[in-house]
């Protein structure tokens, strides 16, 4: 092992002192002081430094967040005191019994101005136990059925608000809820559209889930966050009240919800009760929104030496409460059922019903999904139905309400006809009953290719919005998708609603993404499976649209992030005659059918000329997968250790190459070491397959 200058121990102590505390002061103080680049910086400095001296790596540096270890099940993960649910209450009566009963138990009448209460958003999420032992992340465990849960040590961790040393060196158990907000799970859903993947329904489900992997990469590619409340400890840290806790929550530098606060009276808890309950549904109070959902409001008793007296029920303490509002559901009319196409033709059925406040906004739309969906729920235009929006965007139509149909009902008509080109629909039932148009130049499919094509996941032309497509398509002037990059500004600004100045910009948005990079065009291409991952992994790989068309299976196969069933996909699509006059079209309209930069001069190689051994397994890739990343990294994959290895990766399970290289006093990565380094790759995205672990 090589020598560790002074100079470097200091840098190291000095960055990483100074990237914690920025840290502390984006996701607890949410008042950053230096910009995302910067911060970047600083972390790239760190793994740079971790990676030349791997002694130095502590399992509470920032870098150690990052996942990659994958268990076969978890382990059980017994609480050290349980962990109680809670009475809920549903209306103003409910918790003014609640008040009542506190009062009478305490023996005064609330005293003079009542009982206070600590008040903050009950956020719809999963809760989680933390142990800190020193200041420094111990373990992590589920709530499970409040004495055991599972242990999700590994997977906690990985939370990027969530600290791994504390800025008291305490030893602390604390207890939180983790949530997705609803900006971080709109994108995640958007991406994972892109890449053609299902999407979630649910923020809440998906955090769930995303804590239940056991594979910890997973769980460190999601968009978690989390807040903390409440400190097993409160007594023996010598706090008194709630409020103090949540101070020394944050004294720690454990994020907490900003909202949380003391209600000193009925009053105040109610009126911030209605307050959040206006934020919840999309209002803003005292320039103030909700970020993320929540399914109520936690009313705690400030004053914790009064906790041991009021003691508690079967599952709940009697000194909290769960103060929600009756879920929001509406009787409404099914006045149609319109259908909506898609890109691939398929048409999916939407509810027009008569407009309806639901959560303080106006409901006329609901999502049908498919054909199956009308059927399980058994309606007819007519019916009354129940709406409502649980945790989703789109309202859903959980059934049809009680009341008796009078024979006025009709069948929801299907249509047999495409509205847009009145070819014979037909019926899909490959995973769900689905209307599919089958026409290829369909003009209602032409339109959302389209839109698609624009979007900003793909060529991302500015200001060319899904009506620009539909305008362009009806006036005739777009029959094919390169066709845009025909159109004058002229033509342009005869369209109704372009002036000649929004004219011109368009034209000029239009124009200027002949630039954009090759992976945008394999994206456009709509090739199956082929989202913004793939198609960057094969832009870099393939380096033109010309190799991406004559690779075979097998050569398709070789890259890593390529399987067999995607290989076999691209192939069928550059065989079809009319997706390689797709390809012509867009060459002749000057898109990038080349990439600029190829691999061999794309800045300094990693691995450069190092001589590098795979052993035991790796467990968020394959060794295949990994030998190419390393060799397009510039190593030299070997599979015998000798004096001539540089490097060692050695995953779980490793045996005589390992012993051999510790003998040779090699140099020796573990996974983490590895995943560190693939992660200083961030610069370089485009070499980034799809099993990168995040
Ligand atoms: S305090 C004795 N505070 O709600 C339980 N819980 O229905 C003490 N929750 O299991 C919980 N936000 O997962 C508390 N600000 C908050 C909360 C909160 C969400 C969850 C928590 C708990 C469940 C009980």
């Amino acid at each position: 092992m090589s020598q560790i200058p002074d100079s470097v121990r200091e840098e190291l102590a000095q960055l990483r002192q100074a990237v914690d505390e920025h840290a502390y002061l984006y996701y607890v103080l949410d008042a950053p002081v230096i910009s995302d680049a910067e911060y970047d910086r600083m972390y790239r400095r760190i793994v740079e430094i971790e990676i030349q001296y791997p002694a130095l790596i502590s399992s509470d540096s920032i870098t150690q967040k990052v996942g990659g270890r994958t268990l076969d099940k978890f382990e059980p993960f017994t609480h050290a005191s349980r962990m109680y649910s809670l009475e809920n209450a549903l209306s103003e009566e409910e918790f003014i019994a609640f008040d009542e009963r506190i009062s009478r138990m305490l023996g005064n009448s609330g005293g003079i101005f009542g009982n206070e209460y600590f008040c903050e958003p009950k956020l719809d999420g999963l809760a989680v136990s933390i142990r800190y032992e020193n200041g420094v992340y111990a373990e992590a465990g589920t709530r499970g059925d409040g004495i055991q849960g599972e242990n999700v040590s590994q997977n906690v961790r990985t939370i990027a608000s969530l600290p791994l040393k504390l800025r008291r060196k305490v030893s602390i158990t604390v207890r939180g809820e983790i949530f997705i907000r609803t900006a971080d799970f709109e994108e995640f859903n958007r991406s994972r559209e892109e890449a053609g993947e299902e999407i979630y329904a649910t923020a809440r489900n998906t955090a769930a889930g995303s804590i239940r992997q056991l594979d910890s990469a997973v769980t460190a590619s999601r968009p978690l966050s989390i807040y903390l409340y409440s400190l097993v400890e409160a007594q023996e840290e010598g706090l008194s009240s709630q409020a103090q806790v949540i101070d020394f929550l944050r004294e720690c530098g454990l994020p907490v919800n900003p909202l949380g606060h003391v209600c000193s009276s009925r009053d105040e808890v109610l009126a911030f009760h209605a307050d959040l309950e206006a934020m919840r549904s999309g209002g803003i109070v005292r320039g103030m929104s909700l970020p993320y959902a929540i399914d109520g409001m936690v009313v705690k008793l400030n004053d914790i030496s009064m906790w041991n007296s009021l003691g508690f029920t079967a599952k709940a303490p009697r000194y909290m409460l769960a103060y929600k509002w009756p879920e929001a559901e509406v009787a409404t009319l099914l006045n149609d059922v319109s259908f909506q196409i898609s890109r691939q033709g398929v048409y999916s059925p939407v509810a027009e019903l008569e407009p309806a406040q639901l959560d303080g906004v106006t409901v006329a739309r609901a999502t049908l999904h498919n054909l199956d969906e009308i059927e399980r729920l058994d309606i007819m235009l007519g019916d009354e139905v129940f709406i409502k929006r649980g945790g989703e965007v789109i309202p859903k139509i959980i059934g049809r309400s009680g009341r008796q149909r009078d024979g006025s009902e009709r069948p929801i008509p299907l249509p047999s006809v495409c509205s847009y080109c009145e070819s014979a629909l037909i019926l899909d039932d490959e995973r769900s009953h689905n209307l599919r148009c089958p026409n290829r130049d369909c003009s209602g499919r032409l339109v959302e290719r389209i839109a698609y094509f624009a979007s900003r996941g793909v060529m991302d032309i500015e200001g060319f919005s899904r009506k620009t497509a539909a305008k362009l398509v009806q006036d005739g002037l777009v029959n094919e998708l390169p066709d845009i990059y025909r159109l004058s500004v002229a033509q342009l600004s005869e369209l109704e609603g372009f002036a000649d100045v929004s004219a011109q910009n368009i034209h000029a948005a239009i124009q200027a993404t002949q630039q954009q990079p090759l992976w945008r065009v394999i994206c456009g291409l709509e090739i199956s499976q082929v989202g913004s991952q793939t198609a960057k992994l094969l832009a870099r790989r393939l380096g033109s649209i010309d190799a991406l068309s004559t690779a075979t299976t097998e050569e398709l196969q070789r890259i890593s992030g390529i399987g067999k069933v995607m290989a076999d996909d691209i192939v069928a699509w550059f065989a079809d005659e009319r997706n390689q006059a797709l390809v012509q079209g867009l060459a002749e309209a000057g898109l990038m059918m080349s990439e600029e930069e190829t691999e061999a001069d794309a800045g300094p190689m990693l691995f450069d000329e190092k001589t590098v051994v795979l052993t035991g397994t790796i467990t968020f890739a394959s060794r295949d997968q990994l030998k190419d990343w390393l060799e397009l990294n510039g190593a030299r994959a070997s599979s015998s250790v000798s004096k001539k290895t540089d490097i060692v990766i050695a995953g779980p399970g490793a045996g005589s190459k390992l012993e051999k290289a510790q003998s040779l006093g090699l140099e020796i990565w573990d996974e983490m070491r590895l995943i560190e380094c693939m992660r200083t790759q961030a610069s370089r995205p485009s070499t980034k397959p799809d099993w990168w672990p995040k």
